[in-house]
């Protein structure tokens, strides 16, 4: 019998990895795309596709004066968010995913991606993007292979991780890699017409194997649901990794804060989704502050990958290498870095054009341009009761544009964490800030975090849903074996930081946000700060440690005691309701849950 001839592009591939090929071609004979294409991570690459999704109407060209080397792409009006209804955690065991995530036994879901998969890729390039979550060649860092039928997400790989003919070298022929499958599910019948913005409007997957680490993306094209390196490899798939190599994956910004004495010290922050994370992590600090020499750079916006050290300390690498951030809000009043990130080089998804060519969003400006294209394509105008820019619309830019990039953000050692902030978006009841008395408490307090929705997902918006560590749509295992984690590396951390609970979001009666948030969170941080220095002072209440109005650094904002008392009281009645809401999650999760979950509600119970 005569060997089998490979087909052309396994002999023209850039790369010997027998089992890189061998998945390649069993997609390609599954997908059956028009061609295949391996991304060299090159910027002529970058430019070509670009100009390329032009010419089929995916992107428009920005005007190159006002926005030079950046595009818009406007989504299908049904493919504009994470569709966490439609992830799912396929393990052998269900009770292995818990009950916090969508379950089917492998081999069921396995036969249906077979089926959906079959000629999906027809009439389409399929594109081969290798990346690293990580500095290349870090301790902490991991490869990935994304297979898409999309240059969309060839592009927006190339600004978010670092992509490319590099990783492929590193990968050398055996190295590790977590494949991850993506198609936008929307094959093309030979010679007919493709749309700007490919999905499948009636079968949505996102599917992650975490026995065998692999993401199986099917129908969309948007953000989380097709950048398989962010929310299914950095969060999902990690998280199960972390778990079972000892060291944690988590929904976290991280931010360097310098002190006046020179001191560096470098902070992680969990939020659920468009809570602000990207202000926070690009914060300026008020004129005093910044006067008196406090500074905070930017390490990363979404994701942290933390390991315990040699040194008893705990090291966190941001996996990702660019920003994929909510455009709506933001402004120079709100985040003068990230304005300054977006001036070039960006891909813009669904926020308005303007007449002159360049992007507009709600609250970019106090004023709104007189006419606009709209998310959708339409012409609009200030009276006409529509938003300009979809509320999920978002922007791709390289870590490297942003001006507060911290020096260290591609240190393969990633940097040392003094604290970790957990935060929800709470109009009542959570305190500005709380520090957890120890370890477990802190657990406690990030497992039971609360926050109301936001247009980051499909769904109802402003209802309160518990988001345990802002983790509930990103971990890839039982919750509560996730707290065990939480809790066994903490016994095991010599020097543990210390974990705070934030709530920049208190409303006044009339419905409007007390604290003035961003910039001025620095007095929160720098309170931290001097915690974690043992030079800050504190008062104690059933929750942990907290400033009293005195213990802040005031100056250059007028914000009086009676107001301060408003953000920062602990009332019974509220906490009783809440401490309800706790004892709903803890029996909902109470398949392994930890020991210390108990003791610490049974604790809060009797005291509050
Ligand atoms: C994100 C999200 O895109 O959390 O970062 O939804
Ligand atoms: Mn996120």
């Amino acid at each position: 019998m005569h060997a089998q001839a490979k087909p052309a592009f396994i002999n023209d591939a850039p790369t010997k990895h027998q089992k890189l090929l061998a998945w390649v071609e069993q997609i390609a004979a599954l997908t059956k795309p028009d061609r295949i294409y391996w991304c060299d991570g090159s910027s002529e690459e970058y430019d070509r596709l670009c100009a390329e999704l032009v010419a089929t109407g995916t992107f428009r060209k920005l005007n190159d004066t006002l926005r030079p080397n950046s595009y818009l792409a406007l989504s299908d009006p049904t493919d504009v968010a994470r569709v966490e209804d439609r992830t799912f955690i396929c393990c052998e065991q269900q009770s292995n995913a818990g009950p916090t995530n969508n379950w089917l036994p492998p081999a069921e879901m396995r036969a249906t991606l077979q089926g959906l998969f079959a000629g999906s890729m027809r009439g389409r390039t399929m594109y081969v993007v290798p990346f690293s979550m990580g500095p290349l060649g870090s301790h902490i860092s991991h490869i990935g292979i994304e297979i898409s039928d999309s240059a969309y997400v060839a592009v927006n790989m190339k600004l978010m991780t670092r992509m490319g003919s590099k990783v492929l070298d590193m990968l050398g022929d055996d190295g590790e890699f977590v494949p991850c499958l993506h198609s936008v599910g929307a094959p093309l019948a030979s010679g007919a017409k493709d749309v700007a913005w490919p999905s499948n409007k009636h079968h949505k997957y996102i599917v992650h194997f975490p026995e065998t680490r692999e993401i199986w993306s099917y129908g969309s094209g948007y953000g989380g649901n097709a950048l398989l390196g962010k929310k299914c490899f950095a969060l999902r798939i990690a998280s199960v990794m972390g778990k079972e190599q000892g060291w944690l994956a988590e929904h976290m910004l991280i931010l360097g804060v310098k002190t006046p004495t020179g001191k560096k010290h470098y902070v992680t922050a969990a939020f659920p989704s468009a809570c602000g994370k990207t202000n926070f992590a690009m914060m300026i600090p008020p004129a005093p502050f910044k006067a008196a020499g406090w500074e905070v750079t930017t390490v990363g916006d979404d994701i942290a990958w933390i390991k315990p050290g040699a040194d008893g300390k705990m090291y966190a690498i941001n996996p990702e290498a660019g920003f994929f951030g909510v455009a709506p809000g933001t402004s120079y009043e709100t985040n003068q870095n990230c304005m300054e990130s977006l001036k070039a080089n960006v891909i813009f998804t669904n926020v308005a054009l303007t007449p002159e060519g360049d992007v507009w969003w709600e609250g970019m400006s106090k004023t709104p341009p007189a006419h606009l294209t709209d998310w959708q394509g339409n012409a609009w105008t200030p009276d006409c009761g529509r938003p300009a820019a979809h509320a999920n619309a978002r922007f791709t830019v390289a870590a490297t544009s942003c001006p507060s990039l911290d020096s260290e953000w591609d240190n393969p050692n990633g940097v040392p964490i003094s604290a970790m902030i957990f935060g929800g978006r709470r109009s009542t009841t959570v305190p500005l800030v709380t520090e957890a008395n120890n370890w477990n408490d802190g657990v406690y307090m990030a497992a039971t975090l609360g926050s109301e929705t936001t247009a980051a997902i499909v769904g109802q918006v402003g209802v309160v849903r518990r988001d345990p560590f802002a983790m509930l749509a990103f971990c890839g295992y039982n919750m509560s074996d996730y707290f065990a984690h939480w809790i066994d590396i903490g016994s095991k951390t010599s020097q543990t930081p210390k974990l705070y609970c934030v709530n920049w979001f208190r409303k006044s009666d009339e419905g409007k946000f007390i604290w003035p948030g961003f910039g001025e969170n620095m007095r929160v941080l720098s309170w931290i700060i001097g915690r974690v220095e043992g030079t800050a002072e504190a008062g104690e209440s059933a929750l942990g440690a907290f400033p009293r109005y005195g213990d802040f650094d005031w100056s250059g904002l007028s914000f009086d005691e009676r107001k301060y008392r408003s953000i920062t009281a602990v009332t019974q009645s509220h906490w009783r309701q809440e401490l309800k809401l706790h004892d709903e999650l803890l029996t909902k999760l109470a398949h392994n849950l930890p020991a210390a979950m108990r003791v610490r509600y049974a604790t809060l119970n009797n005291t509050l």
